[in-house]
């Protein structure tokens, strides 16, 4: 088996700077390689020593630019690709305006084929090797985005996207509860862990649930507790009053799932914005994930997550949440994460910021030192970034007095222009002229 040897800069993480200093767990070389073989990262060191000690290796040299683990979109919707940039809406509005209309379409299989290449094409552009996505109700819709992940080798996670309540989903997008547990089971046992497909039990959010459906799902969660489950909590004011209402009985948001089985090691929940006590004290025991969005987040005015106050306690990734959210790239995430951070008083280091785009995402979806990692034993998922993509970013990085002065103007500015190339699971996807 053909050996690869890609030489560059290199940025690697052996811990969490969220709760070790940065300066302890990020490391960087100048000029540094990985090999990759048989699919796996075989070895990280300096270019010099792997290049005497594998002389058969195929050399591809980066030069200045530098390789990284692949990022990791923790919560997106390809269904949404199609509307993404939509005006004037908030999100109870604009799920009914653009969202639901656009998914309807998804029951024709060949659309839901179209949508999944496209989407999977572009966030490999941006430098996205791992996506973790909502389907729409249609079971074809989750078939033609594994398909497609597995025609390109990537490990995503995917579900059906569930949603029953009759008063909240119109007529043309809607499941039962049975259904949804009929069709969640087949997609899970057709899928997850085939390749490197990962199967996520995906009730939309409580809103558009019955508490029939969010039981049954709760029910297959236990009956496959290897599977993941993702849904939305906590986006906006005006949702979290809306599910009181719905449901007078439960303590808070976070009780909705929990009281039918949706809480616990696995679960991912985007945006989580206006938490309770109680919620981020049940989050953190229960050992579940956020999925922060940022730029979903300014986008449909939903507010500002405390990701200085619950990066150290509980599993956060980041994520585009396409197409509430205004970009495919994860170097627009990172600024928006990096921005919002400083609206609550906290400067993210850009040794955090890229922690989060990798390592920090594969934690929250459970799939820590296997993706997300730069490291022995670890798919061979990568991303090479040029630090000088535009002239705007190259006369700033010029001037840098060290490597994260350098790398800083490409996570405040960057986007498609500076991913140099792309390697998923140990292949060449994408070159561009650097
Ligand atoms: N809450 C329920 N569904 C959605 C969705 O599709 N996008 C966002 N941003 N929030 C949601
Ligand atoms: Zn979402």
């Amino acid at each position: 088996m053909t050996k690869q040897l890609l030489l560059g800069q290199v940025l690697s993480f052996d811990g969490n700077p969220f709760e070790t200093e940065w300066t302890a767990v990020a490391h960087h070389r100048r000029r540094g390689a990985v090999l990759l073989e048989g699919g796996v990262i075989a070895a990280v060191d300096e270019a010099d020593s792997l290049r005497a000690r594998h002389p058969d290796a195929e050399v591809t040299d980066y030069g200045d630019a530098l390789i990284s683990a692949g990022f990791i979109d923790t919560h997106m919707h390809y269904p949404q690709t199609g509307i993404i940039a939509s005006w004037g809406k908030r999100l109870i509005d604009w799920l009914n305006t653009y969202t639901f209309p656009e998914e309807a379409r998804f029951a024709d299989p060949a659309y839901a084929c179209a949508m999944a290449n496209r989407t999977l094409d572009l966030a490999l552009a941006h430098g996205t090797t791992t996506l973790t996505s909502f389907g729409t109700i249609h079971p074809g819709s989750v078939d033609a985005f594994f398909e497609a992940a597995a025609q390109r080798g990537m490990r995503v996670v995917a579900g059906k996207t569930c949603m029953d309540r009759p008063e909240t989903t119109p007529d043309f997008l809607r499941d039962t509860a049975q259904s949804a547990y009929d069709d969640s089971k087949a997609l899970l046992d057709k899928w997850h862990g085939v390749g490197r497909a990962l199967y996520a039990i995906t009730p939309r959010f409580s809103p558009t649930s019955t508490e029939a459906q969010l039981r049954a799902l709760g029910d297959l969660w236990r009956e496959r507790p290897e599977a993941l489950m993702q849904t939305h909590l906590s986006e906006q004011v005006d949702e979290v009053e809306w599910v009181k209402g719905l449901y007078p009985q439960s303590r808070d948001y976070l009780d909705t799932y929990e009281a039918f089985g949706l809480l616990g090691e696995g679960a991912i929940y985007g945006h989580a914005i206006h938490l309770t006590g109680r919620e981020i004290a049940r989050l953190r025991d229960a050992g579940a994930s956020l999925a922060h969005c940022p730029t979903s987040n300014t986008v449909l005015g939903s507010g500002l997550f405390d990701l200085p106050g619950l990066a150290g306690k509980i599993r956060v990734g980041i994520a585009t949440d396409t197409a509430g959210g205004n970009s495919f790239s994860m170097l627009r995430v990172m600024a928006a994460t990096y921005e919002i951070a400083q609206l609550r008083g906290t400067a993210i280091h850009p040794a955090q910021l890229m922690w989060l785009a990798t390592e920090g995402g594969a934690r929250a979806l459970r799939q820590e030192g296997r993706i997300g990692h730069l490291g022995v034993g670890a798919e061979a998922d990568l991303v090479i970034l040029d630090l000088a993509s535009t002239p705007a970013i190259a006369q700033r990085s010029a001037r840098a007095a060290d490597f994260w002065e350098a790398l800083f103007p490409t996570l405040l500015m960057g986007d498609d222009r500076a991913v140099r190339d792309v390697w998923v699971n140990g292949a060449r996807m994408a070159a561009r002229a650097g």
